[in-house]
């Protein structure tokens, strides 16, 4: 079976493969919000402090894993295992992953897909379709339905064509893009007035935040969240990249460029916020707090680009193509772990498996838009509140109690043969062992 897997073709497909995993909706739309509603700067302090001392180690353990097992997360956590009942636990984990990773699939889609019909309303309106502009931009089932499926048809598109065809293909043209487009609206946003005033509200901290439960918990959960971990994808990743890699630098590396995203991310939208404000569009809401929900990108934003006269037109394609291309790196690695499990555990063939896992999560998309209210926050909280965590926590456990560290130090050393003598394997052992589980459940049970 492994002659007929995937690999990536080279370090920068995986990079840019598995960064286009991590940034995504959480990134662009999560962390600037979450910083501005807890006190700006010392989230983000507490937010690179959690991301590399807790995230960065579990998404160690993941890459690891799935490079040694060279599997789906099924198959791999039951490779490691040592005795039946681990064994056992190892089908449950990697099954409830694959689960929750379909469900989280299910209501990304969704946002996705406004996305989608955002990007296509100014573009209705330049060629002068005014009514459809008017269709794209309400929120309707009908238009919902439309654009999660095409969002999800784009996805299943992808992961049809595999990892070298598909997912590093495309990861490796679409993240430059992102972070052209992102580095582009940053400076024209810089010269509008109002946004340094956005500016001082991201950075300046307010440290009395800082020891703050309710910041640490948004904190780790925006880390856990944006580094895609629990749920298999980091696994499934892991397990094509070349044996030749060092793990623990370009693991690094991708949580680098996932922070990196985020904090840049800050710089747009927080700054725009400002501007929308100085231009009179409300950014605040009935409680006082920046507008976080869903009403910052599909109201507060557009109403700052139709201040902005023609221009905002542009500024409003590049904008929701930036957020497209963030969810279609992301999702493309969701669908990937449930089609390779049953491409590895079923025998079924990719394109097909890809076809029909992905209408099924569709389906499941449908039922959540027709179902909004009573269902949309509750796959949300269940998924990334209780499910992710749960098991990120497992994926430590298993790396750290039950498989066997010299395995773990000779999986590693076939890219790094110097990493022992290394700071890495000095610290993270322990670190996934003691720190990581504890940390989880600490802060899971605030
Ligand atoms: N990391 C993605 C984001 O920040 O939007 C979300 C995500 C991707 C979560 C993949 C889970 C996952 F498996």
């Amino acid at each position: 079976m492994a002659s007929t897997r995937g690999e990536f073709s080279s370090r920068f497909g995986f990079l840019m493969a598995a960064s286009g995993s991590a940034v995504g909706l959480g990134n662009i739309w999560g962390f600037p919000t979450n910083a501005a509603t807890n006190g700006g700067a010392a989230f983000l302090f507490a937010y690179l402090i959690l991301a590399f001392a807790l995230a960065y180690p579990a998404l160690m353990a993941e890459l690891i894993i799935g490079r040694h097992a060279r599997a789906n997360a099924v198959t791999a956590l039951r490779l490691i295992s040592r005795s039946k009942r681990s064994r056992v636990l190892g089908t449950i984990v990697g099954l409830t992953g694959i689960l929750t990773v379909s469900f989280i699939l299910s209501f990304y889609a969704i946002v996705s897909g406004w996305m989608m019909a955002f990007f296509f309303d100014p573009l209705a309106r330049l060629m002068g379709m005014d009514g459809l502009a008017k269709w794209l931009t309400q929120d309707a089932e009908l238009r919902n339905s439309i654009f999660a499926l095409l969002f999800m048809a784009l996805t299943v598109f992808i992961i049809s064509a595999g990892v070298k065809n598909g997912i590093e293909k495309w990861a490796s043209r679409l993240m430059p893009s992102l972070i052209i487009i992102l580095l582009l609206l940053i400076l024209y946003v810089f010269t509008l007035p109002g946004a340094t005033e956005g500016l001082r509200a991201y950075l300046v901290p307010d440290f009395s935040r800082i020891a703050d439960p309710a910041l640490l918990v948004d904190a780790m959960g925006q880390a856990f969240f944006s580094l895609s971990l629990g749920v298999g994808t980091m696994l499934i990743y892991g397990s094509y990249i070349s044996k030749r890699e060092d793990l623990p630098t370009i693991g690094g590396l991708v949580a680098l460029l996932d922070v990196g995203i985020a904090v840049l991310a800050g710089m747009l939208i927080l700054p725009a916020m400002y501007v929308a404000l100085a231009n009179g569009v409300e950014i605040f809401d009935a409680t006082g707090g920046l507008i976080a929900g869903p009403g910052l990108i599909v109201s507060v934003l557009p109403a700052l680009f139709a201040t902005m006269s023609g221009i905002g037109l542009f500024v409003g394609v590049a904008f929701f193509a930036l957020m497209t291309i963030a969810s279609l790196t992301s999702s493309i690695s969701m669908l990937e772990v449930p089609v390779a499990y049953g491409v590895e555990h079923h025998g079924l063939e990719r394109r097909k498996a890809a076809i029909a896992i992905g209408s099924l999560i569709a389906l499941i998309s449908l039922v959540i838009v027709f179902n909004f209210d009573p269902l949309f926050d509750l796959v949300v909280t269940y998924t990334t509140e209780v499910s992710q965590p749960l098991l990120g926590f497992a994926f430590c456990i298993f790396v750290a109690w039950i498989w066997q560290r010299n395995d773990i130090l000779s999986e590693i050393k076939q890219g790094s043969p110097e990493v022992e003598s290394g700071l890495f394997w000095k610290i993270w052992p322990f670190y996934v062992k003691f720190i990581c589980p504890v940390a989880i459940l600490v802060v899971y049970f605030q």
